[in-house]
């Protein structure tokens, strides 16, 4: 199987974990997108969605689905979303399509944070992948510093603007063995407006797409 098909079957393996007549939380990416193809057969079952990007907000509404604001919401059941590494805690690096502010913001009022993956992204230590960072243009420079600091070596991905209007560091060369400390460390950078690294709030479920199947593991 493709990492292509890998990701389809996850994506549409949690569908399975979408209650009927609630407002779903969902993410972004390409693992993302094939849930939400699935969730548009599907939508006159549940009540809406919150969207994490304008990307996904858009994909949902073409499927006429019906979009709520967070601000409206105080909880929701579920959210969905793909993750460019998991490691064996269910701690994450997120952001690899440059939404992990609001993935983050949105999977926080989610009860259960359903992680869709291909195998290639689970790994045993984080840090392989290059870690988002999201940061007020202002201060690229300054935080940059700071992030080399801390034992990284950040790259501005130039080009790219944030639905938030922000920049992205992507850290490169980080051997995260503590990611619920370097996810605090990071938040503390003046200028930081967010991190990719979702450990003090990990994913509950991960539906990993292998060429045996999609494997199911619960936290
Ligand atoms: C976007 C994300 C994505 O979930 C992550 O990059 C995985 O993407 P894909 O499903 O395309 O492999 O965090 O900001």
């Amino acid at each position: 199987m493709t990492q292509d098909e890998l990701k389809k079957a996850v994506g549409e393996a949690a569908l399975a974990y979408v209650p009927e007549g609630e407002i779903i939380g969902v993410g972004t990416g390409s693992t993302a997108n094939y849930f939400i193809d699935g969730l548009g057969a599907m939508r006159d079952r549940i009540k809406g969605a919150v969207a994490s990007s304008e990307a996904s907000a858009k994909r949902l509404a073409a499927l006429g689905i019906r979009l709520y604001d967070l601000n409206e919401i105080e909880e929701m059941p579920v959210y969905v979303d793909g993750a460019d590494e998991i490691d064996a805690a269910f701690c994450m690096i997120k952001g690899g399509g440059a939404a992990l502010t609001r993935e983050k913001i949105v999977s926080s009022v989610a009860r259960r944070f359903v992680c869709i993956a291909d195998a290639s992204k689970k790994v045993d230590v984080l840090g392989r992948f290059p870690l988002p960072v999201e940061v007020i243009p202002l201060a690229r420079a300054q935080a940059a510093r700071a992030l080399a600091a801390l034992g990284g070596r950040p790259v501005w991905r130039e080009g790219v603007v944030t639905d938030n209007g922000n920049i992205i560091l992507d850290v490169h060369g980080l051997h995260i063995t503590d990611p619920v400390k370097m996810e605090s460390d990071i938040n503390q950078i003046v200028g930081v407006v967010c991190n990719g690294l979702f450990a003090r709030r990990s994913a509950e479920v991960l539906l990993l797409g292998t060429p045996d199947g999609v494997r199911t593991f619960n936290r």
